[in-house]
């Protein structure tokens, strides 16, 4: 059996061609069903929903043999616990959007940053948001926070937020405005290193559709 995680919502939609590309195609719509084990048309493979933050964990442990997650996920998690036996072999280019910093339209940004002051910084990505001020040489307080980042600026709780941006439609909604780019961020194939090996046989093949349904779409 091989098992596919997938967190529900963009990345569960966006992988689906990538499946369909490789002949899996999942039989039940994640939306509609409360189950998190879906089968699909291939008696060999089956799909286990995860938090998108667990999707790493699942496949480097070996609970599932491969997943896709985003480069934000994997940075976080790769700086939380390590990669051990996570083999990372492809970036699927779906679920693009980028990370970024935003603040209040009123709040001056530019100046905060040239006088030295410490920023607060509320964010769930603490890793990459350390690593971006760091380099920019950036006094930073992290707080760290799991969703609705952008209620932070706006109640006082943070100046800033590093956060992923793909419309912009959430920080325009809440007055706040992009000030920097941090990266751009896309979905990853993550494998596991031992499933690769022992499963290898039916692993390889869709592995070689998701790159040839890759490489066909750029
Ligand atoms: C992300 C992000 C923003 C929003 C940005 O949240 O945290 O809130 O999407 O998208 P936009 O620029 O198109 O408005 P997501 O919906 O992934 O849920 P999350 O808060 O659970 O991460």
């Amino acid at each position: 059996m091989i098992t596919l995680a997938l967190s529900k919502g963009r990345i569960f939609q966006e992988t689906l061609p990538l499946l369909a590309s490789a002949g899996i195609e999942v039989l039940e719509d994640p939306e509609k069903s409360r189950k998190l084990i879906l089968p699909t048309n291939r008696p060999d493979v089956q799909v286990v929903l995860v938090r998108a933050s667990d999707v790493p964990t699942y496949v480097e442990y070996g609970g599932a043999d491969v997943g896709v997650c985003g480069k934000d996920t994997l940075i976080e998690h790769q700086a939380e616990w390590g990669t051990h036996g996570l083999y990372q072999p492809l970036d699927l280019r779906i679920a693009k959007c980028r990370m970024s910093v935003a603040v209040r339209a009123d709040f001056d940004y530019a100046n905060a940053v040239r006088q030295g002051a410490r920023l607060a910084v509320a964010t769930k990505y603490t890793a990459i948001a350390r690593e971006f001020f760091a380099t920019k040489g950036v006094h930073v307080d992290l707080i760290k926070l799991y969703g609705s980042m952008e209620l932070a600026p706006l109640t006082g709780l943070a100046d800033a937020i590093v956060d992923l941006v793909s419309t912009g439609n959430t920080l325009k909604a809440n007055h706040l405005v992009e000030v920097e780019h941090i990266m751009d961020i896309s979905s990853r194939l993550v494998v596991n290193q031992a499933a690769l090996k022992v499963k290898q046989a039916s692993l390889r093949p869709i592995i070689d559709a998701f790159a040839q349904a890759v490489s066909a779409s750029v």
